[in-house]
């Protein structure tokens, strides 16, 4: 390589975006520099995610693009769960790339990137067994007021039809006194709001002697000076238990917002799915949110067309959509992912019918979201500012329960307000986001 430049396109979740952002702060504190296409690059890393099928696809149409002069002279690398999953077949698939690493072995950055120096044209970190996290102090955040913090990574459950545990490895906790330090860290230069993440982030338990687990971390990380909204995603049911909830009661800091992926509101699927809960025990975790003091959020995944899903079962799904109300949804067709165990299951349900199925879901939810946020007309919500739609002449805010509030404030003039916490009130409601104006 001649020249230390860098090109990274990230895909799929939030911990893989945190994840880049951490490369991205080892690449630069060895002397590399950013840039903003492919071409300019020396360096191209596509951070890539296997979740679903398509969201694989990507990173190959992305090589294909730089096959042949287009990449001349430019050294490649595929990073994440692709790279995991896929390992060295990739170097065949794609023999321009050169180097193949999954995200448990980013510890091993720095070497690999001397290998690469060095004119190695084969280097992969692809080992799964590790018992360490990616903790580094160079990480270069995208946003100057929410600052992201991993606090467990991999993951030990075994969803019959998720990629996760191949691609990220045996689940693995930080010491509370690395994250309480980087949260400090993060709050004297500035954060306001924090989100710890995980694939299961309650199930996240301080590998020190103190042992605390993920609510006694919760509780800690909202008494931090100078952070004002704590979040966390995601949360697995069945590591869900109340003292959650009651740190979120005492604590203001802590968001009005919980992410519960439930995937089917049959208990049949759930336990064909290997999710380790029935539907009435997810039912009672969403009781103890339904009654707490505060109005928590609640936000789900759903999958539907598992193998074996039936009329009846999916109904169980819509039921349960009923039945919780849920702020919103993330919806999905199942997707067969290599290695899984839902891979030898019979009973496929096709293609058009999984369709048809997510439609139904959508659509049922949208009502329920018109519904819900119609009742949110006329309350006062506290938003940190996000951005400022021009053309619209509104600001984007962002409440406690996570629901995108874009407002006008006539008082404003030049102002810039990002990075603000303002009360603004909601006067018109959509499926998806609520319009108001901010008081005083
Ligand atoms: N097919 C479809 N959706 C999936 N998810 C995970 N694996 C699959 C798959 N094989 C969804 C789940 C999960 C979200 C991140 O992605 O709903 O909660
Ligand atoms: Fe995609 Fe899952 Fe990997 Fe995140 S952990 S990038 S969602 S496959």
């Amino acid at each position: 390589m001649t020249a230390k430049t860098f090109y990274i396109e990230t895909f799929g979740c939030q911990m893989n975006a945190h994840d880049s952002e951490k490369v991205i702060g080892t690449l630069i504190s060895r002397g590399y520099t950013q840039v903003e296409t492919p071409e300019a690059a020396g360096l191209v890393l596509y951070n890539t995610c296997s979740i679903r099928d398509k969201a694989e696809q990507k990173v190959f149409h992305r090589l294909q693009q730089f096959k042949r002069d287009a990449g001349k002279g430019k050294v490649f690398g595929v990073l994440g769960c692709v790279a995991q999953q896929e390992g060295e077949k990739i170097f065949e698939k794609a023999p321009h790339v050169s180097l193949v690493a999954g995200s448990a072995s980013y510890t091993k950055l720095p070497q690999m990137l001397v290998q690469l120096e060095q004119g190695d044209r084969r280097v992969t970190g692809l080992s799964l067994d590790t018992d360490e996290t990616f903790e580094t102090p160079f990480t270069r955040r995208d946003n100057p007021h929410r600052a992201y913090i991993t606090i467990i990574e991999g993951c030990d459950k075994s969803c019959a039809y998720c990629v996760v545990p191949f691609t990220r490895g045996p689940e693995r906790s930080r010491t509370r006194a690395s994250v309480l330090e980087e949260g400090r860290r993060l709050a004297d230069s500035g954060y306001t709001e924090i989100q710890l993440l995980g694939q299961n982030v309650n199930s996240y338990r301080d590998p020190s002697p103190a042992g605390w687990d993920f609510a006694t971390l919760l509780a800690r990380v909202a008494q931090i000076p100078g952070i004002r909204r704590v979040r966390f995603i995601t949360s697995h049911p069945r590591d869900f238990v109340k003292p959650i909830v009651d740190a979120i009661d005492s604590y203001p800091v802590l968001c009005d917002h919980v992410h519960l992926p439930v995937q089917s509101g049959s208990s049949r699927m759930l336990s064909a799915m290997d999710r380790l809960y029935t539907r009435d025990e997810y039912m009672r975790c969403i009781d103890w949110l339904k009654s707490a003091r505060r109005n928590i959020a609640i936000t789900t995944d759903i999958i539907v067309g598992f193998p074996g899903e039936t009329e009846a079962d999916f109904n169980d799904t819509l039921a349960l959509l009923d039945q919780v109300e849920y702020d919103s949804l993330f919806s999905f067709k199942y997707s067969p992912r290599p290695n899984t165990a839902a891979l030898a299951m019979g009973d496929k349900v096709p293609e058009e019918e999984k369709t048809r199925r997510l439609t139904i879901v959508q659509e049922r939810q949208r009502a329920i979201q018109i519904r819900r946020n119609a009742a949110a007309i006329g309350v006062v919500h506290e938003v940190l500012v996000e951005g400022r739609n021009q053309a619209l002449g509104q600001w984007i805010g962002r409440t406690s329960q996570n629901r995108t509030l874009n407002f006008g404030a006539d008082r404003a003039g030049d102002e810039n307000l990002i990075g603000q916490y303002l009360d603004v009130r909601v006067t018109r409601a959509g499926p998806n986001s609520l319009v108001g104006e901010s008081v005083m």
